[in-house]
Protein backbone atom coordinates (compact mmCIF):
# COMPACT_ATOMS: atom_id res chain seq x y z
CA UNK A 1 0.00 0.00 0.00
CA UNK A 2 1.39 3.47 -0.88
CA UNK A 3 1.65 6.32 1.40
CA UNK A 4 -1.16 8.65 1.01
CA UNK A 5 1.31 11.58 0.40
CA UNK A 6 5.18 11.36 0.47
CA UNK A 7 7.81 13.93 -0.33
CA UNK A 8 11.54 13.75 -0.88
CA UNK A 9 13.73 16.78 -0.45
CA UNK A 10 11.48 19.16 -1.81
CA UNK A 11 12.28 22.18 -2.53
CA UNK A 12 11.12 25.52 -3.82
CA UNK A 13 13.48 28.76 -4.20
CA UNK A 14 11.78 32.32 -5.54
CA UNK A 15 14.91 34.06 -6.87
CA UNK A 16 17.20 33.81 -4.45
CA UNK A 17 15.22 33.39 -1.76
CA UNK A 18 14.53 29.89 -0.31
CA UNK A 19 10.92 28.81 0.75
CA UNK A 20 11.36 25.50 1.50
CA UNK A 21 14.66 24.00 1.81
CA UNK A 22 14.54 20.29 1.99
CA UNK A 23 11.32 19.01 2.93
CA UNK A 24 10.89 14.69 3.53
CA UNK A 25 7.69 13.63 5.11
CA UNK A 26 5.47 10.97 4.73
CA UNK A 27 2.01 10.51 5.37
CA UNK A 28 0.82 7.07 5.63
CA UNK A 29 -2.96 5.88 4.56
CA UNK A 30 -5.43 6.60 7.37
CA UNK A 31 -4.16 9.24 8.83
CA UNK A 32 -4.76 13.09 10.11
CA UNK A 33 -0.98 14.47 9.63
CA UNK A 34 -0.37 17.46 11.01
CA UNK A 35 2.64 19.83 9.74
CA UNK A 36 2.99 22.13 12.57
CA UNK A 37 5.24 25.43 12.09
CA UNK A 38 5.06 28.83 12.23
CA UNK A 39 4.38 31.68 9.97
CA UNK A 40 6.70 31.38 7.02
CA UNK A 41 8.06 28.29 7.55
CA UNK A 42 7.10 26.99 4.12
CA UNK A 43 3.77 25.45 4.89
CA UNK A 44 1.46 26.86 1.66
CA UNK A 45 4.80 26.80 -0.86
CA UNK A 46 5.01 23.08 0.29
CA UNK A 47 0.59 22.37 -0.31
CA UNK A 48 1.24 24.89 -3.76
CA UNK A 49 3.46 22.22 -5.03
CA UNK A 50 1.93 18.55 -4.03
CA UNK A 51 -1.18 20.36 -5.27
CA UNK A 52 0.39 21.17 -8.62
CA UNK A 53 0.21 24.83 -8.54
CA UNK A 54 4.09 25.49 -7.75
CA UNK A 55 6.63 23.22 -9.72
CA UNK A 56 9.44 21.93 -7.27
CA UNK A 57 12.99 24.16 -7.76
CA UNK A 58 13.96 20.42 -6.32
CA UNK A 59 13.04 17.20 -4.78
CA UNK A 60 9.81 14.64 -6.16
CA UNK A 61 6.68 14.52 -4.26
CA UNK A 62 3.82 11.58 -4.53
CA UNK A 63 0.24 11.55 -3.21
CA UNK A 64 -1.05 7.90 -3.28
CA UNK A 65 1.68 6.28 -5.04
CA UNK A 66 1.76 8.87 -8.09
CA UNK A 67 4.49 11.39 -8.81
CA UNK A 68 3.22 14.79 -8.61
CA UNK A 69 6.47 15.41 -11.59
CA UNK A 70 5.62 12.51 -14.07
CA UNK A 71 1.80 11.92 -12.90
CA UNK A 72 0.67 14.51 -12.17
CA UNK A 73 -2.88 14.45 -13.30
CA UNK A 74 -3.63 11.00 -11.52
CA UNK A 75 -1.83 12.59 -8.03
CA UNK A 76 -4.21 15.85 -8.33
CA UNK A 77 -7.36 13.36 -9.08
CA UNK A 78 -6.45 11.85 -5.28
CA UNK A 79 -6.54 15.25 -3.75
CA UNK A 80 -8.73 17.72 -2.66
CA UNK A 81 -7.11 21.19 -1.12
CA UNK A 82 -7.99 23.52 0.93
CA UNK A 83 -6.32 26.58 0.36
CA UNK A 84 -5.22 28.82 2.89
CA UNK A 85 -6.57 31.88 1.06
CA UNK A 86 -10.07 31.93 0.17
CA UNK A 87 -11.14 30.55 -3.28
CA UNK A 88 -14.56 31.53 -3.83
CA UNK A 89 -17.20 34.06 -5.98
CA UNK A 90 -18.56 36.26 -3.68
CA UNK A 91 -21.20 37.43 -5.89
CA UNK A 92 -22.46 33.52 -6.03
CA UNK A 93 -24.26 31.75 -3.70
CA UNK A 94 -22.86 28.81 -1.74
CA UNK A 95 -24.58 26.42 -3.98
CA UNK A 96 -23.88 27.83 -7.03
CA UNK A 97 -19.71 28.40 -6.01
CA UNK A 98 -19.72 24.17 -5.49
CA UNK A 99 -21.53 23.67 -8.69
CA UNK A 100 -18.95 26.03 -10.22
CA UNK A 101 -15.67 23.89 -8.20
CA UNK A 102 -18.09 20.89 -8.75
CA UNK A 103 -17.49 21.36 -12.86
CA UNK A 104 -14.00 22.03 -12.76
CA UNK A 105 -13.77 18.45 -11.28
CA UNK A 106 -15.58 17.33 -14.23
CA UNK A 107 -18.86 16.59 -12.05
CA UNK A 108 -22.21 17.68 -13.77
CA UNK A 109 -25.88 16.57 -14.00
CA UNK A 110 -27.78 14.71 -11.58
CA UNK A 111 -24.78 13.17 -10.18
CA UNK A 112 -22.83 16.84 -8.96
CA UNK A 113 -26.59 17.92 -7.80
CA UNK A 114 -26.78 14.78 -5.24
CA UNK A 115 -22.82 15.29 -4.48
CA UNK A 116 -23.58 19.31 -3.56
CA UNK A 117 -26.40 18.05 -1.53
CA UNK A 118 -24.06 15.70 0.50
CA UNK A 119 -21.17 18.38 0.55
CA UNK A 120 -23.35 21.01 2.00
CA UNK A 121 -25.05 18.48 4.48
CA UNK A 122 -21.54 17.92 5.67
CA UNK A 123 -20.40 21.62 6.05
CA UNK A 124 -23.51 22.29 7.82
CA UNK A 125 -24.46 25.04 5.75
CA UNK A 126 -28.11 23.37 3.78
CA UNK A 127 -30.12 26.22 5.14
CA UNK A 128 -27.84 28.75 3.59
CA UNK A 129 -27.29 27.30 0.21
CA UNK A 130 -29.00 29.99 -1.54
CA UNK A 131 -27.38 32.85 0.23
CA UNK A 132 -24.21 35.15 -1.56
CA UNK A 133 -21.24 33.60 0.09
CA UNK A 134 -20.35 37.70 0.15
CA UNK A 135 -22.85 38.02 3.28
CA UNK A 136 -21.23 34.84 5.06
CA UNK A 137 -18.72 35.04 8.06
CA UNK A 138 -15.41 34.14 7.63
CA UNK A 139 -15.90 30.67 9.27
CA UNK A 140 -19.16 30.15 6.92
CA UNK A 141 -17.14 30.85 3.70
CA UNK A 142 -14.04 28.26 5.28
CA UNK A 143 -16.42 25.65 5.74
CA UNK A 144 -17.45 26.54 1.77
CA UNK A 145 -14.01 26.50 1.07
CA UNK A 146 -13.67 22.97 2.44
CA UNK A 147 -16.87 21.50 0.44
CA UNK A 148 -15.32 22.95 -2.91
CA UNK A 149 -12.38 20.02 -1.28
CA UNK A 150 -14.74 17.14 -0.75
CA UNK A 151 -16.83 17.26 -4.39
CA UNK A 152 -15.02 14.58 -5.98
CA UNK A 153 -14.41 12.55 -3.10
CA UNK A 154 -10.95 12.58 -2.67
CA UNK A 155 -8.79 9.75 -0.79
CA UNK A 156 -6.81 12.70 0.13
CA UNK A 157 -7.13 16.14 1.45
CA UNK A 158 -5.11 19.01 2.45
CA UNK A 159 -6.21 21.49 4.37
CA UNK A 160 -3.50 24.89 5.21
CA UNK A 161 -4.66 26.47 8.09
CA UNK A 162 -8.39 26.24 8.03
CA UNK A 163 -8.87 27.40 11.53
CA UNK A 164 -7.36 31.18 11.11
CA UNK A 165 -9.26 34.00 11.55
CA UNK A 166 -12.45 32.87 12.37
CA UNK A 167 -15.39 32.80 15.10
CA UNK A 168 -15.04 29.32 18.02
CA UNK A 169 -17.82 28.18 16.58
CA UNK A 170 -16.86 27.23 13.10
CA UNK A 171 -13.48 26.26 14.49
CA UNK A 172 -15.06 23.57 16.08
CA UNK A 173 -17.35 22.70 13.00
CA UNK A 174 -14.02 22.39 11.15
CA UNK A 175 -12.12 20.36 13.38
CA UNK A 176 -15.18 17.52 13.78
CA UNK A 177 -15.35 17.41 9.97
CA UNK A 178 -11.19 16.57 9.91
CA UNK A 179 -12.22 13.65 12.74
CA UNK A 180 -15.15 12.76 10.57
CA UNK A 181 -13.60 12.57 7.36
CA UNK A 182 -10.90 10.70 8.82
CA UNK A 183 -13.45 8.22 10.35
CA UNK A 184 -14.99 8.03 7.08
CA UNK A 185 -11.45 6.94 5.58
CA UNK A 186 -9.86 9.92 4.02
CA UNK A 187 -6.21 10.45 4.62
CA UNK A 188 -6.10 14.09 5.96
CA UNK A 189 -2.98 16.42 5.64
CA UNK A 190 -3.38 19.44 8.08
CA UNK A 191 -0.86 22.64 8.27
CA UNK A 192 -1.05 24.46 11.29
CA UNK A 193 0.73 27.35 13.30
CA UNK A 194 -1.78 26.55 16.75
CA UNK A 195 -0.19 23.39 18.79
CA UNK A 196 -3.31 22.40 20.49
CA UNK A 197 -4.83 21.98 16.99
CA UNK A 198 -2.19 19.13 15.98
CA UNK A 199 -2.11 17.88 19.01
CA UNK A 200 -6.03 17.33 18.95
CA UNK A 201 -5.98 16.07 15.48
CA UNK A 202 -3.31 14.13 14.55
CA UNK A 203 -1.75 10.82 14.33
CA UNK A 204 1.84 11.99 13.17
CA UNK A 205 3.13 15.42 13.54
CA UNK A 206 5.72 17.36 11.19
CA UNK A 207 7.56 19.95 13.37
CA UNK A 208 8.32 22.49 10.44
CA UNK A 209 10.97 25.61 10.48
CA UNK A 210 12.64 27.52 7.74
CA UNK A 211 11.55 24.90 4.77
CA UNK A 212 12.76 21.80 6.29
CA UNK A 213 11.05 19.29 9.22
CA UNK A 214 13.15 19.31 12.32
CA UNK A 215 10.80 16.57 14.26
CA UNK A 216 8.31 14.44 13.44
CA UNK A 217 6.52 11.35 15.60
CA UNK A 218 3.39 10.86 17.43
CA UNK A 219 2.77 13.73 20.28
CA UNK A 220 4.00 11.26 22.49
CA UNK A 221 7.50 10.92 21.00
CA UNK A 222 8.04 14.74 20.15
CA UNK A 223 7.34 15.30 23.95
CA UNK A 224 10.02 13.20 24.69
CA UNK A 225 12.48 15.02 22.99
CA UNK A 226 12.67 17.15 25.59
CA UNK A 227 14.23 15.05 28.02
CA UNK A 228 13.83 15.77 31.92
CA UNK A 229 13.68 19.32 31.03
CA UNK A 230 11.06 21.66 32.85
CA UNK A 231 9.72 24.67 30.91
CA UNK A 232 9.51 27.18 33.62
CA UNK A 233 7.57 30.90 32.79
CA UNK A 234 8.69 34.13 34.89
CA UNK A 235 7.61 37.57 34.85
CA UNK A 236 9.71 40.16 36.34
CA UNK A 237 8.60 43.83 38.01
CA UNK A 238 11.03 45.58 35.09
CA UNK A 239 11.35 44.87 31.06
CA UNK A 240 11.56 41.11 30.43
CA UNK A 241 14.74 41.93 28.41
CA UNK A 242 16.14 41.90 31.43
CA UNK A 243 15.77 38.22 32.53
CA UNK A 244 17.52 37.61 29.45
CA UNK A 245 20.66 39.57 30.64
CA UNK A 246 20.21 37.95 34.14
CA UNK A 247 19.75 34.26 33.06
CA UNK A 248 21.13 33.66 29.52
CA UNK A 249 24.10 32.03 30.94
CA UNK A 250 22.57 30.62 34.13
CA UNK A 251 23.86 26.94 34.53
CA UNK A 252 21.70 24.47 33.69
CA UNK A 253 19.25 26.93 31.01
CA UNK A 254 19.54 26.11 28.02
CA UNK A 255 17.08 27.68 26.27
CA UNK A 256 15.30 31.38 26.79
CA UNK A 257 12.83 32.87 25.24
CA UNK A 258 10.68 36.33 25.59
CA UNK A 259 7.16 36.51 24.41
CA UNK A 260 4.70 39.14 25.31
CA UNK A 261 6.84 39.91 28.46
CA UNK A 262 7.20 36.90 30.00
CA UNK A 263 10.64 35.21 30.07
CA UNK A 264 10.69 31.34 28.70
CA UNK A 265 13.07 29.16 29.73
CA UNK A 266 13.70 25.39 29.41
CA UNK A 267 15.90 24.00 32.21
CA UNK A 268 17.70 21.02 33.48
CA UNK A 269 17.08 20.06 37.19
CA UNK A 270 14.40 22.85 38.31
CA UNK A 271 15.16 22.28 42.01
CA UNK A 272 18.71 23.24 41.35
CA UNK A 273 17.85 26.00 38.70
CA UNK A 274 15.41 27.82 40.04
CA UNK A 275 16.53 29.28 43.44
CA UNK A 276 19.76 30.38 40.95
CA UNK A 277 17.48 32.28 38.99
CA UNK A 278 15.60 34.69 42.26
CA UNK A 279 19.51 34.81 43.25
CA UNK A 280 20.56 36.44 39.88
CA UNK A 281 17.45 38.50 40.40
CA UNK A 282 18.05 39.84 43.65
CA UNK A 283 21.34 40.27 43.19
CA UNK A 284 20.47 42.77 40.53
CA UNK A 285 17.65 44.10 42.66
CA UNK A 286 15.06 42.74 40.22
CA UNK A 287 12.22 41.48 41.62
CA UNK A 288 10.14 37.81 40.09
CA UNK A 289 6.43 38.55 40.18
CA UNK A 290 5.42 35.49 38.72
CA UNK A 291 6.16 31.70 38.32
CA UNK A 292 5.00 29.28 36.12
CA UNK A 293 6.56 25.83 36.07
CA UNK A 294 4.61 23.92 33.08
CA UNK A 295 4.51 20.18 31.81
CA UNK A 296 6.62 20.62 28.10
CA UNK A 297 3.99 20.55 25.06
CA UNK A 298 4.90 21.43 21.64
CA UNK A 299 5.83 24.55 21.80
CA UNK A 300 8.49 23.66 24.31
CA UNK A 301 9.71 20.71 21.81
CA UNK A 302 9.62 24.09 19.06
CA UNK A 303 11.83 26.20 21.97
CA UNK A 304 14.38 23.23 22.59
CA UNK A 305 14.65 22.26 18.53
CA UNK A 306 15.24 25.86 17.09
CA UNK A 307 15.77 28.29 20.53
CA UNK A 308 12.70 30.51 18.78
CA UNK A 309 8.84 30.42 19.77
CA UNK A 310 6.50 28.34 17.56
CA UNK A 311 3.94 31.80 17.62
CA UNK A 312 5.12 35.31 16.34
N1 LIG B 1 5.66 33.72 -4.44
C1 LIG B 1 6.58 33.99 -3.52
N2 LIG B 1 7.65 34.78 -3.79
C2 LIG B 1 8.58 35.05 -2.85
N3 LIG B 1 8.55 34.58 -1.59
C3 LIG B 1 7.53 33.80 -1.25
C4 LIG B 1 6.49 33.46 -2.19
N4 LIG B 1 5.59 32.66 -1.56
C5 LIG B 1 6.06 32.51 -0.30
N5 LIG B 1 7.21 33.19 -0.11
C6 LIG B 1 8.00 33.25 1.12
O1 LIG B 1 8.35 31.92 1.45
C7 LIG B 1 8.31 31.74 2.87
C8 LIG B 1 7.38 30.61 3.21
O2 LIG B 1 6.04 31.04 2.96
P1 LIG B 1 4.79 30.10 3.18
O3 LIG B 1 4.99 28.85 2.44
O4 LIG B 1 3.61 30.91 2.87
O5 LIG B 1 4.89 29.82 4.75
P2 LIG B 1 3.76 29.33 5.77
O6 LIG B 1 2.61 28.85 4.95
O7 LIG B 1 4.41 28.25 6.58
O8 LIG B 1 3.42 30.51 6.61
C9 LIG B 1 7.90 33.07 3.47
O9 LIG B 1 9.07 33.76 3.87
C10 LIG B 1 7.22 33.76 2.31
O10 LIG B 1 7.33 35.17 2.43
MG1 LIG C 1 0.65 29.39 5.02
Amino acid sequence: MPNAIETSHLQKTFGSFTAVKDLSFCVPQGEVFSLLGPNGAGKSTTISMLSGLLQPSGGEASIMGHSILSDARAARAALGVVPQDIALYMDLSARENLNFWGKMYGLNGLELNRRIDETLEIIGLSDRQRDRVGTFSGGMKRRVNIGAALLHHPQVIIMDEPTVGIDPQSRRHILDNVKRFNQAGMTVLYTTHYMEEAEELSHHIAIVDQGQVVACGTHAELIKLVGEQTRIDLTLNVDAQKGVELWQKVDGVSKLTVEEGRINLLVNDSNRVLPRLFENATQAGVRVTSVDIREPNLETVFLHLTGKALRD
